[in-house]
């Protein structure tokens, strides 16, 4: 990473024991993110030549399906593309498929492990009503089912956190879809790659940075919430949910210009103990500007404490590639800080045991 620092400085850098905390090594995994989408890139472009898959051109969008770690990828590819394709980019998170989803629009159900219960649902109901599907998961029943039914399937590497299998994600996702979309999403983030090596020092000195900050406002009770706006909102959603995965803390995430409608009023009353971070970008426009300069003054004059984490490429990929990047140093980075392990997330674990033993869904159970 960067000019000569190698992973036990960074940690140093962190704290004394940041370390022996982080289990599975989750900061090299977030540091490493463009070295695993390079190699990704190559894996599934090849991969996915070998499916068997329907003509691109006889469909009028792509519905990308997935939960949490599995969904990040979808929005990402949303920002990335949505505003240059004729095709439309769906993102779904629940366990039905709106009605007007028909078999001209290529489905791709997205979970990491291959055994959440939103996802096997989902990519059942795309069976059931002849949409054309694809999984991309690294196994379990997703995997198992569509070998079982010739039907395609990504594979992921095995063994990853979840969150972690970001850029794997990413990579299948794009590959999947560009053909679709009519564009060269991979090609994109290849180029998008070399842009951010020239900028790893300013994503890991920034990320520290704002990790200390977030800190020491955390200790004083404060909650934080990320601002974001389109088409930054994967890295704005991605930097909660890494604080509340990593982290494992609260923080809430807001879309401007929506929140300037409604939350704003919440700084006039009693509950106001956050500390907000706008995730920003090159492409921000006048309007956009001008809607946070207002919140910044009456942050100011209100005593709320606030940042601006910006991406600093010139492409849209790169910037947005460089602020996920960002936010998962911070969300690390504040986790170490808090004495926490950033890897495990018992209470999900726990909750998907819950779920297993009281509704037992089972997508074998289902195709027989
Ligand atoms: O990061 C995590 O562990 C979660 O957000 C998971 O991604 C989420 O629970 C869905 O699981 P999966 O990605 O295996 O479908």
């Amino acid at each position: 990473m960067g000019a000569g620092i190698s992973i036990d400085d960074i940690y140093s850098l962190v704290s004394p024991k940041a370390k022996l905390l982080d289990s599975s090594g989750m900061l090299l995994h977030a540091l490493s993110m463009p070295k695993y989408l390079s190699e990704s890139i190559v894996r599934y472009k090849e991969d996915v030549s070998k499916l068997t898959l329907p003509d691109p051109s006889t469909f009028d969008g792509v519905v990308i399906s997935g939960m949490g770690g599995s969904f990040i990828s979808g929005l990402f590819l949303q920002d990335l593309a949505s505003d240059r394709s004729s095709k439309a980019i769906i993102l779904n998170r629940d366990v039905r498929l709106p009605r007007f989803i028909d078999e001209k629009k290529l489905l791709v159900a997205v979970s990491y492990s291959g055994n959440t219960e939103e996802t096997l649902r989902i990519y059942l109901e795309g069976l059931r009503r002849n949409i054309p599907v694809v999984a991309v998961t690294s196994g379990g029943e997703l995997a198992a089912v569509s070998e079982k039914l010739g039907k395609p399937v990504i594979r992921l590497p095995p063994g990853i956190p979840p969150r972690a299998a970001f850029p794997h994600l990413t990579a299948a996702i794009a590959a999947l879809t560009s053909s679709v979309l009519g564009l060269d999403l991979l090609g994109e983030l290849r180029r998008a790659i070399d842009e951010l090596a020239k900028r790893e020092d300013s994503v890991l000195s920034d990320g520290l940075a704002l990790s200390r900050l977030l800190f020491s406002d955390v200790q004083n009770n404060l909650t934080p919430l990320i601002y974001g706006y389109s088409p930054y909102l994967s890295p704005a959603y991605r930097f909660k949910t890494q604080i509340n995965e990593n982290s494992k803390i609260h923080a809430f995430f807001g879309e401007l210009p929506e929140v300037n409608h409604n939350e704003i009023m919440g700084w006039n009353g009693v509950l106001k103990s956050f500390t907000v971070v706008f995730v920003r970008g090159r492409e921000e426009p006048k309007y956009m500007e001008a809607r946070i300069e207002f919140l910044e003054n009456l942050f100011d004059k209100n005593n709320i404490r606030f940042y601006n984490l910006h991406g600093n490429c010139e492409k849209r990929a790169c910037e947005l590639l460089s602020l996920i990047m960002k936010a998962d140093v911070v969300s690390i980075a504040l986790a170490l800080l808090l004495g926490v392990d950033p890897t495990p997330v018992d209470t999900i674990t726990q909750l998907k045991k819950f779920l297993d033993s009281k509704i037992g869904f089972s997508l074998h159970r289902e195709i027989n």
